[in-house]
């Protein structure tokens, strides 16, 4: 038998419109349409192998062995990949993140999007982005806009096969810069699987999810013109669509800390003093700073002068999901 081994890397990503709810939970439809940026400081490089003398799947991530719900979401992963190739024999995965674990940095979108392309690859399929975006999907649904490289947008679609990402432009149509600002390390206490659940029991989240299309083609529209005072005004926008969301379902969900606050509104200050920077949250507590290249700099040292502060990772525009052996 051949060697059923192949090692994989993949960004996060950082969603401008956000998909939060889901019109089918079995099949990961998500409610809405989203747009995204690939990270690149923020990889994860994955390796599978299959073997038939490997009774069990085995899951090392960043030199731990897994056990409990984190292995069984990346074993369940691993079945939909055995089944597509017909493949019997259990798998050893390693999993090794570029960006420091534990400081609430969402992991699963690189970890799922590496991970399908790797155990693809090592099952022996040669899946188009397309499959590859689909199947990174059922893993996460934010992983399936990791698969194309630079700028993505996942069409919502109304059954599996229509709902994936594709790039609409790639990492060197724009020098944007994400400056993460780490409040806080706490691992978070509702997991996004959890939250998109609750969504739908928010007054305000049938309201959200028919406005998102409109923001969405106003936000592609200046993305594509590189118009930052318009585009970073719709992020913000749906970044506190989502967490209005969040913060009125059943129970609420507050993930926003006093330092979160605090730099909303310094970045308030900030662009009334002529710095160009927007900001976006995911389902956490740091803050993401949108900025160009050539403000970064001055972004960054802000932040460092700031006390809630505890770590900033600065990211541009970074590659799509990628083999790098064999
Ligand atoms: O991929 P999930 O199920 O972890 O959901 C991601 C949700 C957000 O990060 C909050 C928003 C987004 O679109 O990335």
């Amino acid at each position: 038998m051949s060697i059923l081994k192949a090692t994989a890397a993949a960004c996060a990503n950082i969603a401008f419109i956000k998909y939060w709810g889901q019109r089918d939970v079995e099949l990961n439809l998500p409610a809405n349409s989203s747009l995204s940026m690939n990270l690149d400081r923020l990889t994860t490089v994955t390796t599978v192998e299959f073997s038939p003398d490997y009774d069990d799947d085995v899951v090392i991530l960043d030199g731990r062995e897994e056990r409990g719900e984190a292995r069984q979401r990346i074993v369940a992963h691993l079945d939909r990949v055995r089944a597509m190739a017909g493949l019997r024999a259990g798998a050893r995965v390693i999993s090794k993140n570029s960006f420091p674990t534990g400081v609430g940095l969402a992991s699963s979108a690189s970890g799922f999007a590496a991970l399908s392309l790797a155990a693809s690859r090592a099952a022996g399929l040669e899946l188009s982005q397309r499959e590859l975006s689909i199947l990174a999907r059922f893993g996460s649904g934010s992983a399936c806009r990791s698969i194309p490289g630079g700028f993505s947008e996942w069409t919502a679609g109304t059954c599996s096969e229509e709902s994936f990402a594709r790039q609409i432009a790639p990492p060197e149509h724009w020098e944007l810069r994400d400056v993460i600002a780490i409040v806080s390390r706490a691992h978070k206490r509702v997991g996004s699987t959890e939250g998109h659940a609750l969504a739908p029991t928010s007054h305000l989240y049938q309201a959200r999810v028919a406005s998102v299309a409109g923001r969405l083609a106003q936000a592609k529209a200046a993305l594509l013109e590189k118009d930052l005072a318009t585009l970073g005004r719709i992020i913000e926008e749906d970044a506190i669509s989502m967490h209005a969301v969040m913060m009125t379902s059943r129970p609420p969900i507050y993930y926003w800390l006093p330092g979160s606050i605090k730099l909303i509104h310094e970045v308030q200050n900030w662009r009334a003093e002529g710095l160009e920077v927007y900001f976006t949250f995911d389902a956490g507590p740091n803050i993401h700073l949108i900025c160009q290249a050539a403000d970064q700099a001055e972004v960054e040292r802000r932040l460092r002068d700031i006390e809630e502060v505890l770590e900033v990772i600065v990211s541009g525009p970074g590659p799509g999901a990628r083999v790098i052996e064999p």
